[in-house]
């Protein structure tokens, strides 16, 4: 039985170039002077504040593939399916896009085909670049052996993944049958989390903007008729669908109840969101619990979803623990809430993984 990854992350060479050449988010800051100070990756605006912790730290586990090998064969994970990283390519000149994203996908490719059957990957998109040319992207993936669909954040062209603008975008991954794994970064507006959100780490908008961030997303797609327009359109869902599963019937019951979209005959022949949840949606089983693999399991079937580890981000806070308790927590939770299913556990480690995005050597 293989364990595959499908929620890894990296920052190939080429990407760290260019976050390293730059003194606005995103960007890596690095201390010339003091190298033991080590890098600091700043992504987020909240992160980007003049105290002297600004950023994160940032090691060689984010853009070295033998780190990511290493990660792999110490959590006995036998294929990683890596994707860039937030915030991926949203923030790039319209004009220079379409090549950095062939760069940052070959560069990607390099290393998936220098270990052979071991790396695949998600492949990224220009998205600030015209459509003529994001599409040219999606066209020349397929044609990367290793290349099995792509990672996209919330903001798609810069208003939303309800946005019709991207119709030949959604049209191209359909007919090529590539999946989109969906993934968040802009969480939300931080005066949500209160005025004291700053003693909390980066807990609120981590364990709660980000799932609701994705919950958003897929929800005004859903609303939008995004999976009406293309029925075939497969996109896999970051953390377990963020809320999806867990709200699914009281969103399926908001638009049953809704006078405007009935108004507006939106109400006639929709799919549900069920019936979405079991034909288009993956979710992976990054969520550390049984309870929240449950809701993902009743919602979108055993069959639809597959481990990840969402590393290199959340590394033990203490030196020298070689197993990370988010790898631990994610792998004990597929077996408890397999409750004994040896297959259930295998399908969800790796054989959908394999089956659905075509990892067979
Ligand atoms: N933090 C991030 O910025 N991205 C992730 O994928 C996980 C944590
Ligand atoms: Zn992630």
């Amino acid at each position: 039985m293989p364990v595959v990854d499908v929620h890894t992350h990296m920052y190939p060479p080429v990407y760290m170039d260019l976050l390293r050449s730059r003194q606005q988010i995103p960007y890596v800051r690095s201390f010339p002077d003091d190298p033991a100070a080590g890098d600091r990756l700043v992504i987020l605006p909240a992160e980007d504040t003049a105290s002297t912790s600004r950023g994160r730290p940032i090691g060689s586990e984010y853009y070295d593939v033998n780190e990511k090998l290493s990660f792999m064969s110490k959590h006995n994970i036998d294929i990683s399916v890596l994707s860039l990283a937030n915030p991926w390519l949203d923030w790039l000149p319209p004009d220079s896009a379409a090549e950095t994203a062939r760069k940052v996908n070959d560069d990607v490719e390099r290393m998936c085909s220098e270990h052979e059957g071991k790396l695949f990957a998600f492949g990224t998109l220009p998205l600030s670049a015209p459509a003529d040319e994001i599409v040219a992207e999606i066209d020349r993936l397929v044609t990367l052996p290793h290349h099995r669909g792509i990672v996209m954040g919330t903001s798609g062209l810069g208003s939303g993944l309800d946005d019709p603008e991207l119709d030949p975008l959604y049209a191209s991954l359909e007919k090529h049958e590539q999946m989109i794994f969906l993934h968040p970064h802009y969480g939300m507006p931080t005066s949500v989390y209160g005025p004291r959100a700053n003693d909390y780490g980066h807990v609120l908008p981590l364990a709660l903007g980000f799932p609701l961030e994705t919950t958003v997303a897929v929800t005004r797609m859903l609303l939008s008729g995004v999976w009406d327009r293309f029925p075939n359109l497969k996109v896999l869902l970051a953390h377990s669908g963020g809320t999806l599963p867990f709200l699914a019937g009281r969103i399926e019951s908001c638009i049953a109840h809704d006078a405007h979209l009935k108004k507006e005959g939106k109400l006639r022949a929709r799919r549900d969101v069920w019936d979405i949840l079991k034909k288009n949606i993956y979710l992976d089983a990054v969520i550390y619990s049984e309870v929240g693999l449950k809701a993902a399991i009743d919602a979108s079937g055993a069959d639809r979803l597959m481990f990840g580890t969402d590393h290199p981000f959340f590394p033990p806070l203490d030196e020298g623990e070689d197993e990370w308790l988010s790898v631990k927590s994610n792998s004990a939770a597929v077996h408890t809430a397999s409750s004994g299913d040896s297959k259930m556990a295998s399908a969800v480690m790796g054989d959908n993984a394999v089956r659905v995005l075509r990892l067979h050597s």
